[in-house]
């Protein structure tokens, strides 16, 4: 079986990542998209709730598993049983960093390669940083993310002006 990780923050999802999602679908037998619970970082959601939005979203695509992990991308891609990382690619700005990690997780794993997938063109400026700062000032979010990430951003972003 051909498996391969897709691992990421998705803080949240985008429509970039579920592209790159469908298309890593499209080339192996089963891909586990790998959320990072990262206790040194405060992301605006919770792992718990990044995994239900990415399950929620991709709940037609058979071959798809969404699940959390701490630590290593490497050490999660093994215990997963997969040979292969995958990442998008939106621009060169991406590039540096993903092939640091790209390298340094090679020098780790040497039967883990990393496969980079270039963006859409039209999701090529989306991170999830910016939909996040769009979020915040209560913009339409319809193009940039579905729609039940656009409701959880929005009831997010509700839930913090009322604090
Ligand atoms: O969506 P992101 O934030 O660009 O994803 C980055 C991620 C989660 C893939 C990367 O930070 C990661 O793999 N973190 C786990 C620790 C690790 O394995 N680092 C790689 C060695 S430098």
């Amino acid at each position: 079986m051909r498996r391969a990780v897709y691992p990421g923050s998705f803080d949240p999802v985008t429509n970039g990542h579920l592209d790159i999602i469908k298309r890593a679908s499209e080339q192996f037998d089963e891909v586990i998209v790998g959320v990072l619970n990262n206790s040194k970082k405060t992301p605006l959601f919770s792992a718990e709730e990044r995994v239900n939005m990415i399950k929620c979203i991709t709940s037609d695509l058979p071959n798809i598993r969404v699940r959390s992990f701490e630590g290593l991308s490497v050490n999660f891609v093994r215990e997963c049983g997969a040979q292969v990382i995958i990442r998008g690619l939106r621009a060169i700005t991406d590039f540096e960093y993903e092939l640091q990690m790209a390298q340094t997780n090679r020098v780790m794993a040497p039967d883990v390669d990393t496969m980079f997938l270039i963006t859409s063109l039209e999701y090529a400026y989306l991170s999830s940083t910016t939909v996040k700062e769009v979020a915040s000032f209560g913009e339409d979010l319809d193009k940039f993310v579905q729609p039940v990430v656009a409701d959880a951003l929005r009831n997010k972003f509700r839930t913090r002006i009322m604090q």
